[in-house]
């Protein structure tokens, strides 16, 4: 068993430097994949940092050097690099594609996810490993490794979506950011979080998606009793490509101006489409009690169900007698 897990990290080890080496000392990598990244901006440190590589548009580039190399089909299979035919002959799960090795909290490589160069719209975006023995999605962060330290550090851990807002962001400077790239947020994500910091804060897409997500990702960080807040990037934008265009300092304004506990939050989102229909309203406010009623501190609580009162101006006593009401309901 714990044969088979080194296995499997030293074939995904062996391809993220073949990946890498094919993006930084071959032509088809260096004009297609390293000029790719180039253009989103990332720079030579970053590359070499996150380890970013490139597939080549074959079918059995990598699978053939792995084989001749001496790596055992079996676990090439497990760890979803090659992918076997019906006739047992295998080939390349990733071709043509730039590629991101992702990394356990050690630093040893357990997947990868790699995106497609094509903006054809019947291709997926991203391509990412299977769930095998050393890669369980829900339980891994996408640049944890690289961000345990400012996480400590800053008490604090942005969370965004993607893997290049990772990398942009922790290019930037700003070295305490995760993503759950590939799956929403999940409880056992949040605690791994929780080790080290009890602060989130969410930097979403500013997209219907990116919304819906970070009310989902609020109640569950509320729930597991972290603070959160949330930061919305412009329609269209997400912070990788907000820190690439505007800039680092640009980008520590825009979430330093527009940091919103989730009270606010809630509300501003929330009060969007209501206008003053005071039934709407009504509902919102139970919205927020009800993440409110999620937090395990009661004395937290009492402030944030304060802080509602006072923004929204509702008698708290009407406010408490709810939130009551919804944690009997639970218990
Ligand atoms: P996005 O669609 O926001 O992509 O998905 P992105 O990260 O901004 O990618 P770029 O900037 O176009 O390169 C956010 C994350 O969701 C996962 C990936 O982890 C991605 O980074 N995802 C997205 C997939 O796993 N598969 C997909 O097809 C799309
Ligand atoms: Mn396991
Ligand atoms: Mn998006
Ligand atoms: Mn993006
Ligand atoms: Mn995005």
């Amino acid at each position: 068993e714990q044969n088979r897990r080194e296995s499997l990290m030293i074939v995904s080890g062996f391809a993220a430097k073949f990946f890498h080496e094919s993006l930084l000392h071959t032509d088809e990598g260096k004009s297609i994949g390293y000029s790719y990244f180039k253009e989103r901006g990332f720079s030579n440190d970053t590359i070499k940092k996150f380890e970013l590589g490139y597939s080549p548009d074959q079918w059995e580039a990598f699978t053939g050097e792995a084989i001749k190399q001496g790596y055992k089909e079996e676990f090439l299979v497990e760890s979803g690099l090659s992918v076997k035919r019906d006739n047992g002959s295998l080939y390349d799960r990733y071709r043509g594609r730039v590629m991101f090795p992702i990394h356990s909290f050690t630093g040893r490589v357990i997947a990868f996810g790699g995106r497609t160069l094509k903006s054809d719209k019947n291709v997926p975006k991203y391509v990412n490993s299977p769930e095998s023995e050393i890669y369980h999605k829900s339980n891994i962060l996408y640049g944890l490794y690289f961000a345990k330290k400012a996480i400590r550090d800053e008490d604090n851990c942005y969370l965004v979506e993607g893997y290049a807002d990772v990398i942009s962001v922790h290019q930037a400077g700003i070295e305490n950011v995760v993503a759950s790239s590939g799956t929403s947020l999940t409880v056992e994500q949040i605690r791994l979080i929780g080790r080290l910091t009890k602060n989130i804060t969410i930097l979403y897409d500013g997209d219907a998606a990116g919304i819906k997500a970070s009310l989902r990702g609020l109640d569950m960080i509320l729930e597991e009793g972290l603070n959160v807040k949330v930061v919305l990037f412009p329609d269209g934008h997400d912070p990788d490509s907000y820190v690439q265009k505007f800039g680092t300092n640009a980008f520590k304004t825009h979430v330093d101006k527009n940091k919103k506990d989730f009270i606010l939050y809630k509300t501003e989102i929330l009060l969007k489409d209501v206008g003053n229909d005071p039934i709407k309203k009504a509902e919102i406010i139970r919205e927020i009690v009800e993440s409110i009623a999620k937090i395990p501190d009661s004395i937290k609580a009492s402030v944030f169900l304060k802080e509602c009162s006072n923004r929204l101006e509702i008698d708290e006593r009407a406010l408490l007698s709810e939130l009551n009401k919804m944690r009997q309901a639970k218990a």
